[in-house]
C-alpha cells in the first residue's frame, strides 16, 4: 500500500519510468509543458528532449542526461527566453519543428537549411536531436548550435561558440565564451553582456589553420584537428575512457573554466554519483583576466580564490557585502556611507582595514615611489576618490571603484589596505545597512529588544519542535485577527514571495494526507506532489490544537522569512489559510537530515562533508549577515540540517527557536549542565547574539569531521565523553588520527588539522573569542589564516 502511495507520488517526476522511447518523431507530434512526461527520450533511455522545469514555473526546452538523478542539460533552445506552462513544441506539417508561448506566439524554431523538408526528427543516443528527410539524411542538428556544452561525438566547426550560463541554478547566457576563431585559434574570452562584444582571450589554443575543428571524440579526448598543418592540439592528456562505461560532457561552467566532466554509469556507491571533473582549462581562472575592461573573473569589488576544489570563490573585502547574496559572482557594494570630499571631513569615520596577498592589479589612479605604508594608508584615507591602498616595498599605489580583477594569491605579495567606514564612530544616520552596525546584545525573551532586531521565525520541514509550532500558530491567528473578513485578504498581505494554496490543492497534492514524514505536539508533516511547482515534491505542514495566543510582529516575520532566500536554507513555498485548515508548505528535503546522514549511514566520504559543513556555514552567515534582518538561528544540530537532492546542506526550523528556547533551557535540561550543542552562555543567563549559532556550528563540525555524536543529553552517565572535549586534547597532543578510526581520506587530507582548528575556535566557552560565522567561513574555505586556538574550556574550568 505504501509502496503504491510512493509510486503515485513519484511516477510523474522520474524521467524514464513510463515515458516511450521514440526512435522517430513523426511529422504532428507535439509536446506540451501539460504533458504527464513532457519529453521524449532517445533509445537508450540516456537522453531526454523536452521541457527541463525551472525555478518560477518557467520551462526550458531542452536535452539532459536522462538517467541520472542530477538531470543535468546539454543543449537549451530557448535559454534566454524561458516559457510558461502550457507552451508547446510541435514537428509541424512542413517539417518546423517550433517552440510556442501558451498564447501561441512562436518562441524558437528549428527547420532544414535547403529547400528538402524534414519528414521526423529522432532523439539519439549521443544526445543530438535531429531533424531528417525521408532518405534519413540530418537536415538540421542540435550539435551545430551548442549551448554551454559539447558531447562525445560532436564537433565544433570554425565560428562555433559556446556560452557559459549565469549560474548553475539560472541557465540564460553568461559572460564567458569559447569559441573556434577564423583564423583556427581556439579562445576563451569574457563577454561584454548585454551585448556579445568580447574582451581580450584569457586562455588560448594558439594554433593557426583555418580549417582547424575541435574535436571530442567517443574516447572522450578532445583536440584541435588542424588539417593544413598537419599537427592535432590536445586540449588537455586524459585516458581515453569509453562512453559505455561513463557519461562525458565538456561545459564551458559559468565561472568561465573549460570543464570535462565524467560520470560513472554503474555505480553502486552513493557518494560516486556525481560529476568528477577530469581537465579543465584555464588553471586558475582567479588570475588569467587581466584586460583594462571587464570585472575579470568575479564581480567589482570583490577579489577571487582558488578554493580548495579547484574553483573560483568570489569575496567581499571588509565593508563591502554581496549585491547579490545568491549570487556571490555578482560583485560586492559598500556597506558604509560613501566619504565626502569637504576637506574638514573627520578622518575618523572612516579606517583602514588590512588583507595581505590581495590585490585589484587593474584599478590604480596613483603610483609614488619611496613612501611607507603608513604614509600610502593615511594619504588614501584623506583622498575621497581612494577605496584602497597597496603597498609593496616602497611603492603606493592607490585604487578606485569599482575595483576590477581583484584576486587573492601568495604570489601577490605586498598588502591592501582597504578603506572602510568606522563602524564604532558615532553617526546619527541610519543609511549604515544593519551588518555593520555594531550588534546589540539582546534578550529571547524581552520582546521590547526586538523593535530593532528582530528574531524571525523560520522554516521548518519535518522538524517537530513544540516552539516552532506555536509561533507558526500565532502567526496566522495573527494574521486572521487582524483581517476578520476574508481569507484571501489576509493570505496576500501576508504573502510576500509565498504562495496560498487552497485546500484542497494540498489535499490532492499529498494524496488526502497519506504519507506521514513526522509529526508534532501542534502538527504533522506529510509528503506531497504539487504539480503547479516546478520540483513537484513538497512537504506539507498541517497545524493541529492551535492554542490561543497572539503576537502582532509576527505577520512582518513571517513575511520575512518569505523573502529569505539562500541555496543553504529550507525555503517556504507557501501556505493555506482557510476556514479551520492552517498548512505551510516546503520544498521536500529527499535525503533527510544530516543526523541520519552522519550517524545512521554507512560513513560519508570526506569531501561530501567538508562540502555541507561549508554549505552548513554560507546559510548562517547569510542568516546572520546578509539577510534583511539579522536572524539568529538558536537551534542549530544535525536533526536541523537537512540534505537536499544533491546533498546541499539546508538549514530548516531558523530564527523562531530563540524566542521560545530560552524558558525550555533555561528551566529544564539547562540545568542539568550537559553540553549538548547549546552555548554556555544560555545556562548563565547572559545576553544571547549570534555567538550562540557559531557555539553549536562548531559542535555540529566536529560531529562532521569525525562522524561521531557529541554527548547526547539522555546519556545517563555520571561522566559523558564529550567529544568536544575529545577533541581538544587529541589535538593539543596531536593525535587528532586516533579519533579517525580508518577514515583514511580525512587522516590523508591536510585540511582536516584546519577544520579542527576552526571547530575548537567555534566552541570557545568565551562567546568573545568565537569568530563570527563570516570569519568561519573564510576559514574553513581557506580565505582566512586559522590562528592557533586556545583552550575552548578555560572560562569553564576557573569559574
Ligand atoms: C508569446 O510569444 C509572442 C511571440 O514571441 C510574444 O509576442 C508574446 O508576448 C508572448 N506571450 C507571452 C505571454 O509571453
Ligand atoms: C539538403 O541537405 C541534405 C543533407 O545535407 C542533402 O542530402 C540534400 O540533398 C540537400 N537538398 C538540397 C535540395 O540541396
Ligand atoms: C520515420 O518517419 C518517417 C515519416 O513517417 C518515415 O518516412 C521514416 O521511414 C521513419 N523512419 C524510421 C527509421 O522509422
Ligand atoms: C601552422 O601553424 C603555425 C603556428 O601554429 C603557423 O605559423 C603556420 O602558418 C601554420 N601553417 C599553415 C599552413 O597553416
Ligand atoms: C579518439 O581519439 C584517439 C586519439 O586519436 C584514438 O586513439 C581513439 O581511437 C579515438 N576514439 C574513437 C572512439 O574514435
Ligand atoms: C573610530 O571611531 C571611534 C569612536 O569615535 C574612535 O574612538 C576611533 O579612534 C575611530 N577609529 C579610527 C581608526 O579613527
Ligand atoms: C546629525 O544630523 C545633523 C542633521 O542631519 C547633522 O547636522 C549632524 O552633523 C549629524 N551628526 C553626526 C554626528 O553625524
Ligand atoms: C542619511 O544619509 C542619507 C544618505 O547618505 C541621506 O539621504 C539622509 O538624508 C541622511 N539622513 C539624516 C537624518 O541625516
Amino acid at each position: 500500500m505504501i509502496l503504491h502511495l510512493l509510486l503515485c507520488l513519484l511516477l510523474p517526476l522520474l524521467p524514464n519510468s513510463s515515458a516511450q522511447t521514440f526512435r522517430n518523431i513523426t511529422l504532428g507530434s507535439a509536446l506540451s509543458t501539460l504533458d504527464e512526461n513532457p519529453y521524449w527520450v532517445s533509445p537508450s533511455g540516456e537522453f531526454a528532449f523536452g521541457f527541463y522545469s525551472i525555478k518560477g514555473e518557467l520551462f526550458l526546452l531542452s536535452i539532459w542526461f536522462a538517467k541520472i538523478p542530477l538531470k543535468t542539460i546539454v543543449w537549451t533552445a530557448n535559454r534566454d527566453r524561458p516559457v510558461e506552462g502550457g507552451s508547446k513544441v510541435e514537428l509541424t506539417s512542413d517539417g518546423v519543428l517550433s517552440l510556442t508561448n501558451h498564447t501561441g506566439g512562436e518562441i524558437w524554431r528549428a527547420e532544414s537549411s535547403n529547400a528538402t523538408n524534414a519528414a521526423s526528427a529522432a532523439v539519439l543516443d549521443t544526445g543530438n536531436l535531429v531533424l531528417r528527410s525521408s532518405d534519413l539524411a540530418i537536415l538540421w542538428a542540435s550539435f551545430d548550435e551548442p549551448t554551454d556544452t559539447i558531447l562525445p561525438g560532436q564537433t565544433l566547426d570554425r565560428g562555433s561558440k559556446l556560452f557559459s550560463s549565469i549560474s548553475d541554478e539560472d541557465h540564460s547566457s553568461g559572460k564567458f565564451q569559447l569559441s573556434v576563431q577564423a583564423d583556427g585559434n581556439l579562445v576563451l574570452q569574457s563577454i561584454a553582456r548585454p551585448t556579445e562584444g568580447t574582451y581580450d582571450p584569457y586562455w588560448e589554443s594558439n594554433t593557426e589553420d583555418t580549417q582547424s575543428r575541435l574535436v571530442f571524440n567517443e574516447s572522450g579526448l578532445m583536440y584541435l584537428i588542424t588539417p593544413l598543418n598537419g599537427t592535432r592540439f590536445d586540449i588537455a592528456t586524459e585516458i581515453p575512457v569509453s562512453t559505455r562505461d561513463f557519461y562525458q560532457r565538456a561545459t564551458i561552467d559559468f565561472d568561465g573554466v573549460f570543464r570535462k566532466y565524467n560520470y560513472p554509469k554503474s555505480s553502486t556507491n552513493r557518494n560516486d554519483q556525481s560529476w568528477s571533473v577530469t581537465w579543465y582549462v584555464p588553471g586558475d581562472i582567479c588570475t588569467v583576466l587581466t584586460g583594462n575592461v571587464g570585472s575579470g573573473a568575479c564581480g567589482f569589488n570583490s577579489y577571487c580564490v582558488l578554493g580548495q576544489d579547484e574553483r573560483p570563490n568570489c569575496e567581499c573585502p571588509p565593508g563591502y557585502d554581496y549585491v547579490d547574496g545568491n549570487n556571490r559572482f555578482k560583485g560586492c557594494k559598500q556597506t558604509f556611507a560613501p566619504q565626502s570630499c569637504e576637506k574638514d571631513q573627520l578622518r575618523k569615520a572612516f579606517e583602514m582595514r588590512e588583507l595581505v596577498n590581495t590585490d585589484w592589479p587593474l584599478s590604480d589612479y596613483e603610483h609614488f615611489l619611496n613612501v611607507d605604508a603608513e604614509w600610502c594608508s593615511n594619504t588614501c584615507l584623506d583622498d575621497c576618490f581612494c577605496a584602497v591602498s597597496i603597498i609593496r616595498g616602497s611603492e603606493c599605489w592607490l585604487k578606485k571603484i569599482p575595483l576590477s580583477n581583484g584576486r587573492r594569491d601568495p604570489s601577490i605579495n605586498g598588502k591592501a589596505l582597504i578603506k572602510v567606514g568606522n563602524s564604532s564612530f558615532p553617526t546619527n544616520n541610519t543609511s549604515f545597512p544593519p551588518n555593520v552596525l555594531p550588534t546589540p546584545d539582546l534578550h529571547c525573551n524581552e520582546k521590547r529588544e526586538r523593535q530593532h532586531k528582530l528574531i524571525l521565525p523560520g522554516s521548518i520541514i519535518i522538524g517537530t519542535s513544540l516552539f516552532l509550532n506555536l509561533l507558526l500558530l500565532v502567526i496566522f491567528l495573527s494574521t486572521k485577527h487582524k483581517n476578520h473578513k476574508s481569507n484571501r485578504v489576509t493570505s496576500s498581505s501576508v504573502e510576500g514571495n509565498l504562495q496560498c494554496f487552497t485546500y484542497k490543492e494540498l489535499e490532492e497534492a499529498t494524496n488526502g494526507f497519506k504519507e506521514e514524514l513526522g509529526k508534532g505536539a501542534y502538527s504533522v508533516v506529510y509528503k506531497g506532489v504539487l504539480r503547479r511547482n516546478a520540483q513537484g515534491l513538497i512537504a506539507v505542514k498541517r497545524l493541529t490544537n492551535i492554542p490561543e495566543e497572539v503576537d502582532k510582529e509576527l505577520k512582518n516575520e513571517m513575511r520575512a522569512i518569505g523573502q529569505s532566500n539562500h541555496k543553504n536554507l529550507v525555503k517556504l513555498l507557501g501556505f493555506c489559510d482557510e476556514g479551520t485548515h492552517r498548512l505551510l508548505v516546503y520544498e521536500l528535503m529527499i535525503h533527510g537530515s544530516l543526523a541520519k546522514f552522519l550517524f545512521e549511514m554507512p560513513r560519508p566520504s570526506w569531501y561530501k562533508r567538508i562540502q555541507i559543513a561549508i554549505g552548513i556555514a554560507r546559510g548562517l552567515t547569510y542568516l546572520h549577515e546578509e539577510c534583511c534582518t539579522q536572524i539568529i538561528h538558536c537551534d542549530v544540530k544535525p536533526h536541523n540540517i537537512l540534505l537536499d537532492e544533491s546533498f546541499t546542506a539546508r538549514i530548516s526550523d531558523f530564527g523562531l527557536a530563540k524566542l521560545l528556547k530560552t524558558d525550555q533551557t533555561r528551566t529544564t535540561t539547562a540545568v542539568r549542565g550537559t553540553r549538548g550543542y547549546v552555548a554556555p552562555e544560555w545556562f548563565k543567563g547572559k545576553a544571547i547574539t549570534s555567538k550562540v549559532d557559531v557555539y553549536s556550528f562548531g559542535i555540529v563540525l566536529m560531529e562532521i569531521i569525525f562522524c561521531r555524536r557529541n554527548a547526547a543529553i539522555e546519556v545517563g552517565r555520571e561522566d559523558p565523553e564529550i567529544l568536544s572535549e575529545d577533541v581538544y586534547d587529541a589535538y593539543v597532543q596531536g593525535k587528532l588520527q586516533l579519533l579517525l578510526g580508518d577514515d583514511e581520506e580525512a587522516k590523508n587530507d591536510r585540511r582536516l588539522e584546519r577544520m579542527v582548528m576552526v571547530a575548537i575556535w567555534c566552541v570557545q566557552d568565551d562567546s568573545s573569542l568565537r569568530p563570527s560565522m563570516r570569519k568561519v567561513l573564510q576559514m574553513l574555505e581557506g580565505a582566512a589564516d586559522v590562528p592557533t586556538p586556545p583552550d575552548p574550556f578555560y572560562l569553564n574550568s576557573t569559574v
